[in-house]
């Protein structure tokens, strides 16, 4: 048992303007079971700030928490900080009453019953690290890029219960930038010509891009951000969670040299293959006077927007974009002129850097230089999130950051790719190593993914690690997580146990990480070719790391569990999981389909095997199989597997509220051709990132794909027809795989899909359909029979 006692050192030199109380974790409480609002009742040991003092990112105490019953029938939990109270509500609710919030499905906590159980024993919790993490800069743009208030709050709710403590809050940045530019001497064009589209900010805020393509960043867009960004940082603070701000990061308007003929700057490197027009961003060197104010002007406008919550600031300048001189005591001065321009403006600032420049750019990044750069801040004034620990982990080869504190985080996911995938003895074992022998300046655990796809059990596992010292036992922590998951049926069958535990001996245990190290894509994903599809490693694999049968026998008892308990198919957690699973399934079937149509399908590819009849009826298999799928996803009625529910989510950002014409009147002359013209720049963005992602000719092309209904049918579906009729009629395709003609046909075809919009291809609106249980069990049924080779049943 843990003392609850807090030293008093921890508290000298909190601001007293920013204690807090347990009211956040009460409203929670209000909101998701409003029917038990009085019978849980809070209180902190000790008043916490809301925000970082200074160097409290290294004496900061790890959170703590008491569950026990009160005198008077309630579940009383006291904890040192709200976000402590708010990790043994979730103890509670997920050991004593199996509920919980998740991703996609939402919360299940109204389903708690009239009666809570008392404890059997009371309960104490600790953390073993004082800070929890949560985004990458990029998941502001792969998965939260078009979200409402009401996602943002299950997302906020979700983090607090998961004892997530520093979050970062990128939404809205570009209304400050603005004004700081416009300020500056800047004009509103210069701004405008800087700015990127909605679906593509993350990577204008790294400075790897700068621009828009398809249409300018409307005003409206910046302006309703903001105002949103409002709402999620008092939010974070209200729950007790330390907001990660953005600060002045040095990438300005090309322009800046008619404005400041004298001041520094460089270009940055051109990123992607894009043009430079939408590259090689224009770089303000920190040592310049004019940064420091700059940086000023920044934090205090951010200070007046949204309070002064926090002191600790994201800001990347080298994300996949080399320092213009790899000199030692230049990457010095870069980072004590940054940090000074920072501490001008907020004397506790701390300085929050993404790590994964060391990674990807490790040929720039010597040890030496790393020191160097790092070198530049006093030890207590960063932080470096360590992106990919389970992975490429670089805190070993830098002896951990050279005495900064770190972050050990999951990345998992790249591009909100979508396929079951994990390392479950990574993200148990590697942590807890780090922090009991290896490293004496981890601070924290944390979720760094690209894009929240799915394969929610793995960041739940990294999440809950966090308060365990010793490595979880995943046998365990999955048959715990499957009885909260499905809570609801009047049953859950063993079936539904012994799928997970397939999975995670498999699917979710992969080893090999020298062949795959993250979400797996299909092949179906990506432009067709006859060559260099399958067994792709790294980053994006295709190959499957794992028996694709075991994955069959797990779909078996997954979907058995159902015939067994009816109820299940009124449970939108296990209808998830089951078109998720099934959706594996069909992904990894196509897999043979088109290694068979390759080698049958033209006499230049292999004259031994070419074998045109069964060519013509394997090509029908594959687009068969891909229909099939489209269907089973569209069944579902899950706005997650669905084209339809993303594309509404960018268009229903350009409404009459947001898009009036600066200076037009505003009742009775909405302007709906502008509010048209506003919807299918935002639909443009939507559907570029996930294809093209890029300008012109794709230069990120399928980074992002997705196993979606409606992209399958009106992307995937027409590239393979294509691919299949070419390499059937073509007696030329080269050793390579080339075929220029089909290449320029499918860049033709891919161009084309960017620019239709929802009304003509896909319906007016996307209400997600609320009753579709049915026909889910109705198309899978069909399906099943359809494929019986698939699904190994006869
Ligand atoms: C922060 O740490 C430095 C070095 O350890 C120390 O000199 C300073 O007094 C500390 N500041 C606070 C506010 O605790
Ligand atoms: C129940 O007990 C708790 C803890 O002792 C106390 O804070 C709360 O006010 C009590 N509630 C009622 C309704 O008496
Ligand atoms: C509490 O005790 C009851 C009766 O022994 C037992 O069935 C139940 O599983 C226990 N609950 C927890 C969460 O330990
Ligand atoms: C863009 O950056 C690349 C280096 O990545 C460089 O070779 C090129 O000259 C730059 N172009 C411009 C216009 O600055
Ligand atoms: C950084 O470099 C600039 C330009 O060479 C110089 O003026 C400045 O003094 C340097 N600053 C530090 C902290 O080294
Ligand atoms: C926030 O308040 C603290 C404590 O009063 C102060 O030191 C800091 O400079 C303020 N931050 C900003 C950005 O104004
Ligand atoms: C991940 O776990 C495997 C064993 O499952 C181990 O071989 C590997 O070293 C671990 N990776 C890292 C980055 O620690
Ligand atoms: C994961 O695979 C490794 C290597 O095959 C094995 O040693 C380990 O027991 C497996 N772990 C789990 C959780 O299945
Ligand atoms: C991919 O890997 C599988 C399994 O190792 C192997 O059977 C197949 O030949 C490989 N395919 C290619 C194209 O390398
Ligand atoms: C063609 O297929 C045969 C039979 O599978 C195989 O032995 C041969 O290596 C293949 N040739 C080429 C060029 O792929
Ligand atoms: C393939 O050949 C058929 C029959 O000659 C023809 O109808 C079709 O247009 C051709 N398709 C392509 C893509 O060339
Ligand atoms: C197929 O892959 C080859 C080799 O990477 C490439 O040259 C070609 O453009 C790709 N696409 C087509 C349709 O040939």
């Amino acid at each position: 048992m843990r003392p609850l006692v807090i030293a008093a050192v921890a508290l000298t030199g909190l601001c007293t303007a920013h204690v807090q109380s347990a009211a956040g974790i009460k409203a929670l409480v209000q909101r998701r079971l409003p029917n038990h609002a009085r019978d849980f009742t809070f209180s902190l040991t000790t008043l916490p700030s809301s925000y970082a003092p200074t160097n409290s990112t290294t004496s900061k105490q790890n959170d703590e928490y008491t569950v026990s019953n009160s005198g008077n029938n309630t579940i009383h939990i006291s904890g040192n900080s709200p976000i402590a109270l708010a990790s043994g509500l979730r103890w509670y609710f997920t050991t004593y009453l199996h509920l919980d919030i998740y991703w996609f499905i939402g919360s299940r906590l109204h389903l708690a019953p009239q009666i809570l159980p008392p404890l059997n024993a009371t309960h104490h919790g600790s953390s073993i690290v004082p800070w929890r993490y949560h985004f990458n800069t990029v998941t502001f743009s792969y998965t939260t890029a078009f979200w409402t208030w009401d996602d943002w709050e299950l997302q906020l709710d979700w983090l607090a219960l998961r004892g997530v403590n520093l979050p970062l809050a990128w939404v809205g940045y570009e209304k400050i930038l603005t004004d700081v530019f416009l300020d500056a001497g800047f004009s509103a064009d210069d701004v405008a010509g800087f700015l990127s589209g909605p679906a593509f900010q993350a990577w204008n805020r790294f400075g790897n891009i700068q621009g828009s393509w398809g249409g300018e960043l409307p005003m409206s867009w910046i302006n309703s951000q903001s105002g949103l960004q409002k709402k999620i940082v008092a939010r974070m603070v209200e729950l007790g969670m330390t907001p990660v701000l953005p600060c002045f990061t040095g990438f300005v308007p090309e322009q800046i040299g008619e404005y400041y003929p004298n001041a520094s700057f460089v270009k940055g490197d051109q990123w992607e293959g894009l043009a430079p027009a939408y590259t090689n961003v224009t770089f303000l060197e920190p040592f310049d006077p004019l940064f420091a104010k700059l940086q000023k002007s920044f934090l205090t406008k951010q200070t007046a927007a949204y309070g002064n919550v926090t002191s600790i600031y994201t800001l990347d300048q080298y994300n996949e974009n080399d320092p213009y001189s790899g000199d030692l005591d230049y990457l010095r001065n870069v980072t004590s002129s940054t940090i000074a321009s920072l501490k001008a403006a907020d004397e506790n600032a701390i300085w929050l850097i993404q790590g994964w420049l060391f990674y990807s750019s490790a040929t720039f990044w010597t040890n030496d230089r790393i020191e160097a750069y790092l070198g530049g801040v006093d030890n207590s004034d960063m932080i470096i999130l360590d992106l990919f620990s389970e992975t490429q982990p670089q805190w070993q080869r830098t002896s951990s950051y050279y005495g900064k504190p770190w972050i050990w985080c999951e990345l998992h996911d790249y591009g909100g790719n979508m396929g079951l995938y994990g390392q479950v003895e990574n993200v148990t074992i590697n942590p807890v190593q780090a922090l009991a022998n290896e490293s004496s300046t981890i601070i924290g655990m944390g979720l760094t993914m690209e894009g929240q796809e799915g394969n929610e059990i793995m960041y739940d596992i990294l999440l809950d690690q966090a308060w365990s010292s010793k490595p979880l036992d995943s046998r365990v922590y999955f048959g715990e997580w499957v009885t909260s998951r499905y809570h609801g049926a009047a049953s859950l069958p063993a079936g539904l146990y012994s799928a997970w535990d397939t999975t995670r001996q498999t699917v979710y245990n992969n080893t090999e990480i020298s062949l795959a190290n993250a979400v797996t894509k299909s092949i179906f994903e990506l432009q067709p070719n006859t060559t260099g599809l399958l067994n792709r490693t790294g980053h994006h694999p295709t190959t499957i790391q794992y028996e694709p049968s075991v994955l069959v026998s797990a779909w078996k008892d997954f979907y058995g569990a159902a015939a067994q308990e009816p109820t299940l198919w009124d449970n939108t957690a296990y209808t998830f999981d089951l078109t998720d699973i099934t959706r594996q399934v069909m992904a990894n079937a196509f897999d043979p389909l088109y290694a068979n149509f390759i080698a049958a399908a033209n006499r230049s590819l292999n004259a031994t095997t070419y074998a045109p009849a069964t060519a013509a009826q394997t090509g029908q298999r594959m687009i068969a199989l891909l229909y099939d799928l489209d269907a089973v996803l569209a069944a579902s009625g899950e706005p997650h597997f669905n084209l339809a529910a993303w594309i509404a989510t960018a268009r229903a950002w350009a409404s009459p509220t947001t898009d009036l014409p600066v200076g037009s009147a505003t009742a009775g002359s909405v302007n709906t051709s502008l509010i048209a013209q506003v919807a299918s720049f935002y639909e443009y963005n939507a559907r570029n990132q996930i294809t093209l992602w890029g300008p012109t000719t794709g230069q990120v092309s399928d980074y992002a794909s997705k196993q979606w209904a409606g992209l399958l049918s009106s992307y995937y579906v027409p590239r393979w027809r294509m691919f299949v009729e070419y390499t059937m009629n073509t007696t030329t395709t080269a050793a390579n795989g080339a075929n220029a003609a089909l290449s320029a046909s499918l860049l033709d075809f891919e161009e084309a899909w960017q620019v239709q919009t929802w009304g003509e291809s896909l319906g007016e609106s996307y209400d997600a359909p609320t009753t579709r249980q049915g026909e889910l069990q109705r198309v899978l049924a069909r399906v099943v029979r359809a494929w019986p080779e698939v699904f190994g049943v006869s």
